[in-house]
């Protein structure tokens, strides 16, 4: 299979059309086979279910070049059973999970072509969702249903990759106690959209939210978990039931404890001692591990001890492991890759 001819090292993380897409519809109570298109548009009814009540969830993962030349993925099985989470919350029918890793896998080899090659820095960023197509007026869940995946190659989601970013601590709040900031719903994005642009605005690249309840408590940002190191070298992660379960901070924390031998630590954690962290990371599948250098809180700066010109230390050991194991250098535990092809 030939490659097309991108500009793999230069890419960012936006959104290029690719040769095929998989499509699955939810009708009288079952999902039919699905099937791969090349049709990157969808006809809806002006009433459906997704444009009316935002009846939609989705899922982020990646395909790799590994290091020897095969095409995989990491960890498909847990963004499925996260979907089937999302999926129930909202009140639709959870595509199965088996489905769900199979889809991933045609959608992917498919697109072969346009998985970037081992060392370019970029990766096939794969969108699984789905979403309310039937009319929908009274305020229910719809009767009926999409499930689409599409690929689209992509670089690093914070221009200058790997270099420390600043975030400011957010006056909105992103998610409430017993709401939905646990589930990937379009709603929870749609609503982070005005502090995102407010935050860019005053010249942040993220906002850090803090719990809602208390506002004392650290959450995570609009599309990633954190992870903070202390100055003894224990990795930390926020516990809360109001963020969104990040595969790539449950497998970092897996990372550091069994590979690193470091102590780990997932509880509350409050913004007041975010002031004695080391280091500082946001960690996703878009934004991988992002150093951050500096967190602004209404004009007072909490600057990390890693400085803002190269991730810390450790962060750099996490993310070498955890990109390591992605692309076939560090072996893997036992079920995280999928190989494609
Ligand atoms: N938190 C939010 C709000 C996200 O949108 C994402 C991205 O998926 C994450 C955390 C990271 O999750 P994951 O590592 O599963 O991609
Ligand atoms: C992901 O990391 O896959 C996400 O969905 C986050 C989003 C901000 C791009």
């Amino acid at each position: 299979m030939e490659k097309k001819n991108l500009d793999w090292e230069n890419m960012g993380f936006s959104y290029m059309q690719t040769d095929k897409r998989y499509v699955a519809n939810y009708k009288d109570g079952k999902w039919d086979d699905g099937a791969l298109t090349d049709d990157a548009n969808i006809v809806m009814n002006e009433c459906a279910g997704v444009l009316q009540y935002a009846q939609t969830v989705f899922e982020g993962l990646k395909a790799y070049t590994t290091e020897d030349g095969h095409i995989v993925t990491f960890r498909p099985d847990l963004n499925a059973s996260r979907m089937v989470d999302s999926a129930k919350r909202l009140e639709m029918p959870p595509f199965p999970e088996d489905r769900f890793v199979d889809a991933v896998e045609q959608v992917v080899k498919a697109n072969a072509a346009y998985v970037p090659p081992y060392g370019s820095g970029a990766t096939l960023y794969i969108r699984p969702y789905m979403f309310g197509i039937n009319p929908v007026i009274g305020v229910k869940p719809a009767d009926e249903y999409q499930f689409r995946i599409f690929t689209t190659p992509v670089g690093p989601y914070f221009k200058g990759g790997a270099k420390p970013i600043t975030i400011c601590v957010s006056d909105f709040d992103r998610a409430a106690p017993h709401g939905t900031g646990h589930i990937k719903a379009g709603l929870n994005y749609a609503m982070s959209l005005h502090a995102i642009v407010t935050a860019h605005a005053n010249g942040f690249d993220e906002n850090m939210y803090l719990d809602s309840a208390t506002r004392t408590k650290v959450e995570e940002t609009g599309g990633a978990n954190f992870i903070f190191v202390t100055k003894d070298n224990k990795i930390v992660t926020p516990h809360s039931n109001t963020i969104l379960p990040s595969i790539t901070r449950r497998s970092i924390m897996y990372v550091a404890e069994h590979y690193l031998g470091l102590e780990v630590e997932e509880r509350d954690v409050y913004f007041d001692e975010v002031k004695d962290f080391a280091e500082c990371g946001l960690c996703g599948t878009a934004a991988v591990i992002s150093p951050v250098g500096k967190i602004v809180n209404h004009g007072e700066e909490i600057c990390m001890p890693s400085g803002m010109e190269k991730m810390g230390p450790t962060t750099q050991k996490l993310y070498d492991t955890l990109t390591g194991i992605q692309m076939g250098h560090i072996e893997a535990p036992e079920g995280w890759i999928k190989v494609i092809e």
